[in-house]
């Protein structure tokens, strides 16, 4: 069943308007993909009258997962307001996540912004079935670097750039792409894992097909249904549209029409 009460084990900040929610259920995270979110009603009752879609950010033991949010508007504010000991009605896991079923010598993740959320996720599953997971992680300051201890931790070569030049290398996280794959100090074969703003994940398309690296992308649209039926999250593909909360969010990077 996708109908789920959770308990909230807790509900804490990590950063200014970002909250890492740590929900008790065996059954999800037992069943979550990398990739996959949940619809979250964030209220009892029905104002908001729509759930708001939040990816799996890591599973934390057999009994637990956890996701991670910013503060946008009115939905994830109430959620930010939700103490430990509460229930939440969850709809999950949802969606085509991230294909691991071949695993690469070096799995490139590159996250802009909150797209480290669903990403961390993809690290924790390769870790040590890869040579190097390597993340290249870009914000606008370094308050916006989420989850880097978390990445290090679990073994990752962590890149970092930010667009005013508060850590790592002051542009964009697309600009380092190239060199990531030109990195020959592992070799092997190379996939590539992307979640973030719309712009970085075409731009990381764009470069991936030029270097004819596998990429996968994970798409955020606003989502009404979130279960395939209401057809409010298309993306146009090349196989025409397709929706993100069934189809996706993740999908081939080639796949898309940027
Ligand atoms: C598959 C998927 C996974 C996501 N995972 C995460 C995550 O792990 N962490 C995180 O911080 N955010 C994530 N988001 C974005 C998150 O869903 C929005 O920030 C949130 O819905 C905003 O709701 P709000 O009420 O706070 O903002 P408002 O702007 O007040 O929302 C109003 C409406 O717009 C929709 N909406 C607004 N922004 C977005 C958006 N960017 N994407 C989809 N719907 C939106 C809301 O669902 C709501 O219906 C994800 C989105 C998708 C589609
Ligand atoms: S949100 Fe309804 S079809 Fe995707």
């Amino acid at each position: 069943m996708l109908n789920k009460t959770a308990e909230i084990i807790s509900n804490l900040v990590v950063a200014s308007g970002v909250y890492k929610m740590t929900l008790s259920s065996r059954e999800l995270a037992h069943d979550s993909q990398p990739g996959q979110f949940l619809h979250i009603r964030v209220n009892p009752g029905n104002d908001p009258l729509l759930r708001r879609p939040i990816s799996v950010h890591a599973v934390e033991d057999e009994d637990k997962i956890s996701l991670l949010y910013g503060t946008i508007g009115r939905g994830t504010r109430l959620l930010s307001k939700k103490k430990s000991g509460e229930e939440i009605d969850v709809l999950g896991p949802l969606g085509h996540g991230f294909d691991l079923s071949e695993k690469p010598d070096r799995a490139v993740l590159v996250a802009g912004g909150m797209g480290a959320a669903p990403l961390f996720f993809v690290a924790q599953r390769l870790k040590g079935l890869v040579k190097e997971s390597k993340l290249l992680i870009g914000a606008k300051t370094k308050e916006g670097l989420l989850s880097v201890s978390d990445f290090k931790e679990i073994g990752c070569d962590v890149w970092q750039t930010t667009e005013d030049g508060s850590a790592g290398r002051r542009g964009y996280i697309t600009d380092l792409f190239e060199q990531a794959l030109l990195d020959q100090t592992i070799g092997g074969s190379i996939r590539v894992y992307a979640c973030g703003p719309k712009e970085m994940m075409a731009r990381t398309a764009t470069i991936a097909g030029i270097y004819n690296v596998p990429c996968e992308v994970s798409l955020e649209e606003k989502m009404a249904c979130g279960l395939g039926a209401c057809l409010s999250c298309v993306v146009d593909t090349i196989d025409g549209l397709k929706r993100v909360c069934k189809e996706g969010p993740v999908f081939r990077s080639d796949e898309i029409k940027w």
